[in-house]
């Protein structure tokens, strides 16, 4: 897929700790567009945080709240926007992926393990070490849907072939930096021109 002018958002997709974030806004400053996190909309609407709209009403409201966000986020142009980990898991939200003009997809693949692995690393506090952390309620601080893993990993299997079928582009991203990730998408995309504003 070439980056036509057509291409007016891409959209970032993956299970949790794909690094769908931290590519998609180092790759949107490579594009000069804009970067949108579906989860900090979601929590800036909110005024609250994931794990704390979960705590209070659950997580059917969650997925509520996701589906609106994201149909709004969709009628935004030049953007890089990174999903939730489970935004593609519901049919709305495909249809409107798939039938939104000029929306490209990735999916930001990697085993489980090293999902679960990147997500730890993320949710501890820089001084503890790995051998000390307790993963599941630590995992669970940041994102209440790692509280119990074997139902997380049946959620990735579930997830997975969804995020395939999804995607315009699949990138295995486990041997992967930031950096080559991103170059990796880039260079999926063809020649990106000068950067296109807004
Ligand atoms: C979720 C993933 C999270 C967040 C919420 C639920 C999921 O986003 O939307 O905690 O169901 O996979 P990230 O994939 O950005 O961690």
């Amino acid at each position: 897929m070439t980056l036509l002018p057509c291409h007016r958002r891409l959209v970032l997709t993956g299970f949790m700790g794909a690094g769908k974030s931290t590519v998609g806004r180092m790759l949107a400053g490579r594009l000069g567009w804009e970067f949108l996190d579906l989860d900090a909309l979601i929590e800036a609407q909110a005024g609250k945080t994931i794990p704390a709209i979960f705590a209070a009403h659950g997580e059917p409201h969650f997925r509520m709240l996701e589906s609106q966000t994201l149909a709004t986020t969709l009628g935004r142009n030049h953007i890089v926007l990174a999903l939730g980990g489970g935004a593609p898991e519901n049919l709305t939200n495909r249809l409107l992926l798939e039938q939104t003009p000029g929306t490209a997809t990735i999916f930001l693949d990697a085993p489980f393990s090293v999902l679960i692995d990147r997500c730890l690393i993320q949710a501890l506090p820089p001084e503890q070490n790995l051998s000390n952390a307790a993963p599941p309620p630590l995992l669970a601080q940041s994102r209440p849907v790692l509280a119990d893993l074997e139902a997380a990993e049946a959620r990735f299997r579930v997830r997975h072939p969804i995020y395939r079928r999804l995607a315009h582009h699949t990138i295995q991203t486990a041997e992967l930096s930031t950096e080559q990730t991103v170059a990796a998408i880039v260079s999926k995309l063809g020649p990106v021109r000068a950067p296109v504003q807004p």
